[in-house]
């Protein structure tokens, strides 16, 4: 949060026609360097007060002592040449110039909703999140993203007024719950130019009585077509790959866009040991920040969570619960999408997708290098031979910075294996249907 120490408001914009009286320190915004406020606030001043010593001075990381006097004068010159309409002269394009640095003009389109290509990411240092798709996943990655304050926030769908009234009634949310980012919906790709993560979610979901891989043929379409469109204007962007079957969908998203496998992620590793964590808290009573856990393989039934990798507070968790329950437990998790969709009826999960989503963003966003579970490129890693699927890795700015290797007992190798071969003849078929 902005904060002040006088009666400048931390915007300078906003005190364009006000008066500093009295030294002050105000806070700049995280991306303003001292050089850059000396450009805006200097200028200004040169143009019309003879220079006087230095105006200002850094005091710590965040606060910048500023002289008032020379600060006053600035603004009333600058107020002063556009009340004597000097806006087309050089001193008010200067004026002018500086303003719109501080507070770019904002760009609006009929709806009213104010345009990403605003860039407000260049002066906010805020990143910039485009999600495809405005589904039910979408739509709660676009949730929690903005409540967290991630970023800002572009959601991006084909059906007309379905993101933009979606993105609109999150944003009307922000004073209640008091998130500060951008949000729009938009059905132009234009609008998601320079984002630094693209969260995939587009395609049809599992009905009743579907298994994942039935999706296959209609969601391969569906994501290669968003995918070359989000790359096209988001070259540097890292992709998080949600849609299903995710594994050949993160093939599918890695082929089409074009990009290094390190900037190609699927989500469901953290899905999977989520619901995995959550029945064991479940089954313990106790709470669910406690219990760590690793799960290996394709997000298909046949996934692998790894009992020896599970713990509840550092105490493996095979000493806390019998044999026979954490087995069922295991097989409740690999099968806890289906569960979901049988209760649903009209539809897949999507709080603890989108959730899971949102943890990968934030560790690629904030660079926080977390070692996850998630769809990754392995090549020589586990022998795997170039496909993408579950493994832990170290998730940071960059993408997938490095993927973990855990030495595997038999049972739990030859487990791996099963979903590995699955994933592998989903993929056949992607390839073939990609040409
Ligand atoms: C699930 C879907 C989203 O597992 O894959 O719920």
């Amino acid at each position: 949060m902005p904060r002040r120490d006088s009666a400048v408001p931390p915007r300078w914009s906003h005190s364009l026609g006000g008066v500093a009286r009295r030294p002050c320190s105000i806070l700049l915004p995280g991306t303003a360097t001292l050089i850059e406020a000396k450009e805006i606030i200097g200028d200004i001043a040169d143009e019309y007060e003879p220079p006087e010593p230095e105006p200002m001075r850094r005091i710590d990381p965040h606060t910048l002592e500023i002289d008032a006097r020379r600060l006053t004068m600035a603004i009333r010159s600058a107020v002063s040449c556009r009340k004597r309409g000097h806006s087309e002269g050089a001193s008010g394009r200067l004026a002018n110039r500086q303003r719109e640095r501080i507070m770019p003009p904002v760009e609006s389109d009929e709806a009213g909703q104010i345009s990403s290509r605003r860039r407000v990411k260049d002066m906010t240092g805020r990143a910039k999140i485009t999600i495809i798709g405005g589904g039910n996943v979408g739509a709660t990655c676009a949730h929690w993203a903005a409540a967290k304050e991630l970023g800002d926030i572009v959601l991006v769908d084909i059906v007309e007024g379905m993101p933009q009234g979606k993105a609109l009634d999150l944003r009307q949310a922000s004073p209640i719950e008091r998130f500060d980012c951008e949000i729009i919906g938009t059905n132009s790709y234009e609008d998601t130019a320079g984002s630094d993560v693209v969260i995939i979610t587009s395609g049809l979901a599992r009905k009743p009585g579907m298994s994942r891989d039935d999706l296959l043929a209609k969601n391969v379409e569906i994501v290669r077509s968003v995918t070359e469109q989000a790359a096209r204007h988001s070259p540097e962007a890292v992709l998080i790959v949600v849609s299903n079957p995710l594994d050949a969908m993160v093939y599918t998203a890695w082929k089409a866009s074009g990009f290094p496998t390190q900037r190609v992620v699927g989500q469901a590793g953290i899905l999977d040991t989520a619901r995995y964590r959550a029945f064991i808290a479940m089954e313990l009573g106790c709470s669910v920040e406690d219990i760590t856990a690793l799960l290996l393989g394709g997000h298909g039934d046949d996934m692998v969570p790894l009992p020896s990798y599970t713990s509840v507070a550092g105490i493996p968790v095979t000493h806390l619960i019998a044999k026979d329950r954490l087995d069922a437990i295991v097989d409740r998790a690999r099968k806890g999408g289906g569960e979901i969709v049988s209760l649903l009826k009209t539809g897949s999960a999507y709080y603890a997708p989108s959730a899971a989503s949102v943890q990968m963003a934030e560790a690629i966003i904030k660079d926080k290098r977390r070692i996850l579970p998630c769809a990754a490129y392995c090549d020589k890693e586990y022998g795997i031979g170039g496909y993408f699927v579950g493994v832990p890795c170290v998730l940071g700015r960059h993408g997938v910075e490095k993927v973990i290797e855990v030495p595997l007992a038999p049972d739990e190798k030859a487990a791996f294996q099963v979903s590995i071969d699955h994933v592998k003849e989903l993929v056949a078929v992607a390839e073939k249907l990609l040409g």
